[in-house]
């Protein structure tokens, strides 16, 4: 059949029939929210380049992921930012570190949100890198060692779910069998399989005191120009015993999700990394978006493209919105 007999606009033409034949939906169940925790009494300080963003002290932190949680946001991945950096990122081990403080506290003011850690060494170490330096680049394999004592460290202060983003190679097998010899074996590891070496991260960065002092990440993160390594990666941490893979960033990754999702039966995960949020934030706040539609629209083609969740600076705007019955 062809036009005239065949109109597509048939179902456009009203609010009813195009939700019944809306393919792709947002939800409270998509979403994953960042919260950045920071030394310190008191501070709740917003980040420069992400507004209505903030950082935490460990006293306020509670009471911003009860009102997460209360929006009805299942999950949030944590971020710290400690006091004391040092050449390894020793705090990320330490059972007094920032990360485990948090954990604790959470854990016991709030049970019922699934806390998921990024687990990695960039906001630890003097020179920003996500590992141990050794002529000038990321010495791969004792940084698993590092690796293994972070993630075992995380979960024994309650940490739900671990999520490696360092791009070290075996990274998801070494926490595999970290956590399975330390009793853990019930923890999932969602990992980074695909994780560019992107210029979207910048305002993160800024965030979390992340920035490299020297070089940048090219050695360990992907290079956006390829799609075929980002399966073979998302493939190796699929064998490695990953059990929800992840691609970052989003927007601009939107075929590397497409592939992921056609290429493995694992969860997949999409983080809508901090340049994203703030492009769409700035635009808005200069009146040349309507901020709120083009996050959605964006949120919705990254689940259009095969994301099951989406880690998103958004998800508090987002599960408002729907609280108050959607765009
Ligand atoms: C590494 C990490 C980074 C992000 C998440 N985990 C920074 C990096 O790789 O440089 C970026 C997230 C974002 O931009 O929102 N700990």
């Amino acid at each position: 059949m062809k036009f005239p007999k065949l109109r597509a606009r048939r179902l456009r033409r009203k609010e009813g029939i195009r939700r019944l034949v809306r393919e792709t939906s947002l939800s409270h169940e998509d979403l994953i929210c960042p919260v950045f925790v920071r030394y310190g009494e008191g501070v709740i300080e917003e980040i420069p380049s992400m507004p209505g963003v903030f950082r935490y002290s460990l006293d306020k932190v509670v009471d911003e992921v009860r009102k997460i949680r209360d929006l009805g946001i299942p999950a949030i991945i944590l971020f710290g930012i400690p006091e004391h950096k040092d050449e390894v990122g020793s705090d990320t081990w330490n059972d007094e570190g920032i990360i485990q403080k948090a954990l604790r506290l959470i854990k016991e003011a709030v049970p019922d949100i699934y806390v998921i850690t990024d687990v990695c060494f960039c906001e630890y170490t003097t020179h920003g890198h996500c590992g141990v330096v050794k002529d000038g680049d990321v010495e791969n394999d004792m940084t698993l060692e590092n690796l293994k004592k972070q993630v075992v460290s995380h979960v024994k202060n309650g940490a739900d779910m671990v999520a490696p983003s360092g791009m070290m190679d075996g990274m998801v097998r070494a926490i595999r069998e970290a956590l399975d010899e330390s009793g853990f074996y019930h923890t999932p590891i969602m990992a980074y399989s695909a994780k560019f070496a992107s210029a979207f991260y910048g305002p993160f960065r800024e965030a979390a005191e992340s920035t490299p002092a020297f070089g940048d990440r090219r050695t360990y993160q992907m290079d956006p120009a390829n799609a075929r390594e980002a399966l073979k990666e998302i493939l190796l941490d699929v064998e490695e015993g990953a059990d929800i893979v992840m691609v970052k960033p989003a927007l601009s990754y939107l075929d590397i999700i497409y592939r992921v999702r056609e290429a493995t039966l694992l969860p997949v995960c999409a983080y809508n990394v901090s340049g994203e949020y703030s492009m769409i934030k700035a635009a808005g706040r200069l009146g040349w978006i309507d901020e709120k539609k083009v996050m959605w629209e964006v949120l919705t083609s990254i689940k259009r493209a095969g994301a099951d969740m989406i880690i998103t600076y958004f998800a508090k705007d987002v599960a408002e919105l729907i609280n108050r019955g959607g765009i």
